[in-house]
């Protein structure tokens, strides 16, 4: 791991929206809560931890949902950083439920949506939430009816900008028609490029891209990557992170963790100076993989 200051602040800024300005590497707080993304952390005060540490190193953009948890997440946030820092951007996401551990069930209906939010202001302890979006487009409900209900909660005050996650372009265009989207996020990383046409389409549209899995979910790994790592004296999963936030200024990553070890080296990553050769040939894996 190199020995540069470690600040979030290194990785630039990216706009949401014309409104809010953050540091291009936030953090994922959905690793926080106990296995399968239900109940408690094994470790509270390591948890809380973590969180703390972030907003330290100038990490101003938290990712949550009230399914995380469920409730958990969005709890641990409050109770680690509330009265929150000035600047501190808290986006979290409602369109799901909770029926046991490692289980998601759709719920995107305008009345589930409307109580989610209340749901969200409550735990988080705000009067309006910086950036909701809607978590996933829920099959037997009209994304239209979706978003008008966030756009809706919007003008009443209890959301500041709209934002969607799990998105094709065309779900995007249809709930622009409808309220501005700040940020797209979905699933993505050097060598998971399903999305590469979303995040075109994002970049040339002003919208923030926020790549869930970034890191594979802790499991990227391969030899041009350890290369890489090796001549930069950074580690593998710094090289990954380096590498999203040089495929676009819009690209805002949240890597998750519950250790301060693994934040620490994933800010780091802001500083990593990856040249163009490397950014090319991390770019060429995934093609390399499929042509095996
Ligand atoms: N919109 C969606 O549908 C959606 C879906 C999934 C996730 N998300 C969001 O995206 C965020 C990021 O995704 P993610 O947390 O699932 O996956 P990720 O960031 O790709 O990877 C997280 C995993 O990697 C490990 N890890 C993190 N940093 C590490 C390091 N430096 N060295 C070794 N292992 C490391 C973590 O374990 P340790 O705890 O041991 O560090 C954790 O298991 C989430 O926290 C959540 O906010 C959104």
């Amino acid at each position: 791991m190199n020995n540069k200051k470690i600040s979030a602040s290194l990785s630039g800024r990216v706009s949401l929206g014309h409104e809010l300005s953050v540091h291009r590497l936030g953090f994922g707080a959905m690793r926080l809560t106990g296995e399968g993304i239900w109940g408690p952390p094994q470790n509270r005060d390591s948890a809380l931890a973590v969180l703390r540490r972030a907003v330290e190193l100038e990490v101003n953009f938290i990712d949550t949902a009230d399914s995380y948890g469920p409730h958990v997440s969005e709890e641990l946030i409050a109770e680690a950083l509330f009265p929150y820092p000035k600047g501190l951007v808290i986006a979290t996401k409602g369109g799901w439920n909770r029926p046991g551990p490692n289980q998601w069930t759709h719920d995107a209906t305008p009345a589930h949506l409307r109580k989610a939010v209340e749901g969200s202001l409550k735990r988080l302890r705000l009067d309006r939430i910086d950036v909701y979006q809607l978590h996933t487009p829920d099959p037997v409900v009209s994304l239209d009816a979706s978003v008008e209900t966030l756009a809706e909660l919007r003008n009443e005050g209890k959301i500041r900008l709209v934002a969607l996650s799990n998105v094709t372009r065309e779900h995007i265009e249809r709930a622009r028609k409808i309220v501005p989207i700040v940020s797209v996020q979905n699933r993505y990383s050097f060598a998971d490029r399903e999305w590469d046409y979303v995040v075109d389409y994002c970049e040339s549209n002003g919208i923030v891209f926020i790549p869930w899995f970034p890191l594979g979910a802790g499991k990227v790994a391969g030899e041009v990557l350890n290369k890489i790592a090796l001549a930069h004296q950074a580690t593998p999963k710094q090289v990954a992170l380096a590498w999203l936030l040089k495929r676009s200024p819009i690209m805002l990553p949240i890597p998750g963790t519950s250790s301060v070890e693994h934040l620490e080296e994933n800010v780091a990553s802001a500083s990593v100076p990856l040249t163009d050769e490397d950014y090319e040939s991390l770019a060429d894996v995934p093609a390399l993989v499929a042509s095996r």
